[in-house]
């Protein structure tokens, strides 16, 4: 296992000036991050521990309810891309897909993930709640912009929508802004990926693992793999766990946020890997069940022997709109075949192929994306 650390992208400078010198030159660091890591973290002072701590509590009290109560708030119909999605039914896309498992064959066998051939589907629970806005226009997939479920329980109920949304806004805004900074850093106008997103089914997505019965080390709570999505971003977990691979070094990076706070930890997803012709590569992750996982989960029961011991994950899915049109920046893809020649030029040849990115609506990448990991017939 690697020690190497993601760089961390300072939001407050690229706010205070963004024309400035200094911006510039964090947005280029940004947009190598994502090319060289396909992760960064980002400092934001406008995001509180404090809001990250309620929300964490809140979903801890929402998966602590017994499962008949947590079955009221799923909605198989719309491919639970609402609502609760329990334990058990998302498969990881890795376990069923041949370019995926080529990916981990390709790897030093010290960085690969843990053995997902046997394990399937994810022991983790999740919850969306949708942050988009309506389209003003006639939209082709409006299973994807159904309203949100609010838990019917009073002690949730009460303090629920707010916090989601307080949140959810703080993660909105931050990864908003993060993909201006990618725009520029990557030589587009600033409002490039914003405009592209801005009528996007984003999600704010927690994951819950239970602990109490996936405690136990080597344990995988979510298999390898990427996200479908454009950027996803995450607050601090109570429990370590979370690895991701830098895809142009193949290294395993468990993640670390620094201990001042304010960080969040940003992945590309699919969607940004389509749209810059593979120049950003989705990032590989996996959360699982570590030696730093039981530390915090000893601690934990220390500190707060009341609590449910449930690992929370505080993830939100920046989506582009389902109606637009997602097909490679040429410039981008430009870039993106050069970076490759040159890879080719210095000897390596365990390269993975050359992927065809095919033009189509982001709704129908995303209704692909879904199939594969089992969530819609
Ligand atoms: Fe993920």
């Amino acid at each position: 296992m690697t020690d190497a650390t993601l760089p961390i992208i300072h939001l407050d400078v690229f706010l205070a000036s963004p024309d400035s010198q200094d911006a510039l030159n964090e947005c280029k660091k940004a947009a190598d991050a994502l090319i060289t890591f396909g992760a960064l973290l980002l400092h934001d002072s406008r995001v509180s521990e404090e809001d990250n701590s309620a929300f964490l509590d809140l979903i801890e009290d929402y998966f602590a309810q017994p499962e008949e109560t947590l079955k009221r708030d799923e909605r198989p119909e719309l491919s639970y891309q609402i609502g609760v999605t329990l334990e058990n039914t998302e498969k990881p896309k890795c376990a069923v897909d041949e370019p995926c498992l080529k990916v981990i064959a390709r790897l030093d066998p010290a960085e690969r993930p843990l053995d997902i051939s046997a394990h399937s589907p994810d022991p983790k629970c999740r919850f969306f709640w949708k942050m988009s806005e309506r389209p003003p226009y006639e939209t082709n997939y409006p299973g994807l912009n159904a309203p949100n479920v609010v838990p019917e329980s009073e002690f949730l109920r009460e303090r629920w929508t707010q916090i989601m949304e307080k949140w959810g806004t703080s993660m909105k805004t931050a990864v908003g802004n993060l993909s201006e900074m990618a725009s520029v850093g990557l030589g587009l106008p600033r409002e490039t990926f914003q405009d592209a997103g801005r009528y996007g089914p984003h999600l704010l997505a927690p994951t819950a693992s239970d602990l109490e019965k996936y405690g136990e080390k080597d344990t995988i709570l979510a298999g390898f793999h990427t996200d479908l999505n454009f950027l996803t971003i995450h607050g601090r977990s109570r429990y370590p766990g979370l690895n991701i691979w830098a895809r142009n070094t193949g290294k395993r990076i468990p993640v670390k946020f620094p201990p001042t706070g304010r960080c969040l930890l940003v992945q590309a997803g699919k969607q940004l890997e389509h749209l810059s012709g593979g120049l950003v590569k989705a990032g590989y992750h996996e959360v699982v069940v570590n030696d730093a996982t039981l530390q915090a989960i000893e601690r934990r029961k220390l500190e707060n022997p009341n609590r449910p011991l449930i690992r929370i994950s505080s993830t939100f899915f920046w989506h582009l709109s389902s109606d637009y049109d997602l097909a490679p920046i040429p410039a981008l893809q430009e870039r993106a075949r050069s970076l490759r020649a040159d890879t080719i030029n210095l000897g390596k040849t365990d390269l993975e192929e050359d992927t065809v990115y095919e033009p189509m609506k982001v709704g129908q990448q995303v209704i692909n994306e879904l199939r594969h990991i089992a969530l819609m017939a």
